[in-house]
This record gives structure tokens, C-alpha cells and sequence, in this order.
């Protein structure tokens, strides 16, 4: 008898332990099944996050695109504006990489090129095509444009660098530019280049107020400049590209 009882108190624990066990598995596969779904909802959120990111890139660029654009057109009204900023860009380019700067680092370069002078934007045109001297007051809003343009230009993460170029394509070697009279080395390389491109640029072209110089004239001021207002550097890389035939040579 008491060996029967102890069979049904064996049992009654076996049958215990079996719903125990089958509890415990059903928990298992509950959590793994939540497991997968949070994986799931993970791996969606990751793929979401990059379409956004991609999305961002698009409208940035789309955005500096638009700038472009924006900055053409301004240029275009003006007969003797026209082209200059295409004109720097493609001889800041060349500068850039005859100096050894990466191809990346170039068309950043050639971008900020094409941008330098939108800051003219707010500039009344009774200003911009003045034909003679300015007034101080006029000056110092003509001097206003470099960091006005960069303001333009700061919303666009993917062009920091770009926008730095903007600002300081004033500056001069010996300190003498603007907006922050920064001095050599101090001035960011881009900003030494453009500065470069469009000097020459400015130089040979017509202005209101004047007839353009000569390539001739032109290169002497150049050289005359080196290391005083212009980086001797790209001054040196831009003689060489004179010499290869740039900047009157296509691209
Ligand atoms: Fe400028």
C-alpha cells in the first residue's frame, strides 16, 4: 500500500515537473518570438534611418544646386560679371590639384569657386555697377559679402569647408584682407586659391570703372603679390599652369 502511494506522489511530481517544463518552453518560444520581432522592428528602424539620411543628402545637394543656379543667374545680369565665377572655379580646380590637393578636396574648392561671390546678393546694384569709386559706406557693405555668402551657404552640412573658402577669399597674406585680417598660413588653403583664381580674373576683366589689364599686366601683378597678398605657393602653381597654356586652355 504505502509503495503505491509513493508511485502516485512520484508520479504526481513527474506530471509537475512535465507542466513546468512545458510552461518554460512556451515562455522560451514567446521570448523568441518577441526577440525576433524587436530584431525585425530594428532592422526596419536602420533601414528607415538610412533612406532618411539619403533623402538629407539629396535635398542638401539639391539645395546647393539651387545655389548654383541662384548665383549664375545674379552673375548673368551683370555684362561684366558674366562668367567669372565659372571662370574662378575652373582655374581654382586646376590650382587646387597642381598644389597636390585630392580631387574630393578640388571640386570643393572649384564648388566654393562657383559660390565665392554670392554674397553680393544684398548688394544694391547702384553699388555693385557703380562706375567709379566707392563711398566708405559702400565699402564697408561690398566687404560684407564673403561672410554673408557663407551665412548663405552654412545650412549645407556636406560644404563646411566650402563655406570657409567663401568666407575668407578677401583675406590677404600679409593680413590686409577681410573679414577677419587673418594672416599666411592662417587663411584656409582653399581661400588662398580662390583668392588667386579670381584676382587674375578680376584683373584682365572690363569694369565699369576700368579697362580689364593685359595677361601680361596681369601675370606681373600676380608675381609682384606673391607672398605679400598671395600664397607664393599657388602663386608658383598658377605660373606653372601659365606656362602648360591655363587658364585660357579648356578644362
Ligand atoms: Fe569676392
Amino acid at each position: 500500500m504505502a509503495g503505491e502511494v509513493e508511485i502516485s506522489q512520484v508520479l504526481l511530481y513527474a506530471r509537475d515537473l512535465k507542466a513546468q517544463y512545458d510552461a518554460t518552453r512556451a515562455r522560451e518560444q514567446d521570448l523568441r518570438a518577441a526577440y525576433g520581432r524587436l530584431k525585425a522592428s530594428y532592422q526596419q528602424s536602420l533601414r528607415y534611418a538610412r533612406e532618411l539620411a539619403s533623402v538629407y543628402g539629396r535635398l542638401q545637394r539639391a539645395f546647393l544646386q539651387s545655389l548654383l543656379g541662384l548665383a549664375n543667374a545674379l552673375e548673368a545680369k551683370d555684362p561684366y560679371t558674366r562668367g567669372h565665377s565659372e571662370r574662378v572655379a575652373r582655374l581654382a580646380r586646376r590650382l587646387a590639384l597642381r598644389i597636390g590637393c585630392e580631387p574630393s578636396e578640388s571640386l570643393v574648392i572649384a564648388q566654393a569657386g562657383l559660390l565665392h561671390d554670392l554674397g553680393k546678393i544684398g548688394i544694391p546694384e547702384a553699388v555693385l555697377r557703380k562706375p567709379g569709386p566707392l563711398t566708405e559706406n559702400e565699402w564697408k557693405l561690398m566687404r560684407e559679402h564673403p561672410v554673408v555668402g557663407a551665412r548663405i551657404v552654412s545650412p549645407l552640412e556636406f560644404f563646411t569647408e566650402g563655406a570657409l573658402i567663401i568666407r575668407h577669399h578677401h583675406e590677404r597674406q600679409d593680413g590686409s584682407g577681410y573679414p577677419a585680417g587673418l594672416l599666411g598660413e592662417a587663411i584656409p588653403l582653399g581661400a588662398r586659391v580662390v583668392a588667386v583664381a579670381d584676382v587674375y580674373d578680376a584683373l584682365t576683366s572690363d569694369r565699369p570703372y576700368r579697362r580689364g589689364l593685359s595677361r601680361g599686366e596681369a601675370l606681373c601683378w600676380i608675381q609682384d603679390s606673391a607672398g605679400r597678398l598671395l600664397d607664393a605657393r599657388v602663386v608658383s602653381a598658377f605660373l606653372a599652369l601659365v606656362a602648360d597654356g591655363c587658364p585660357d586652355s579648356p578644362v
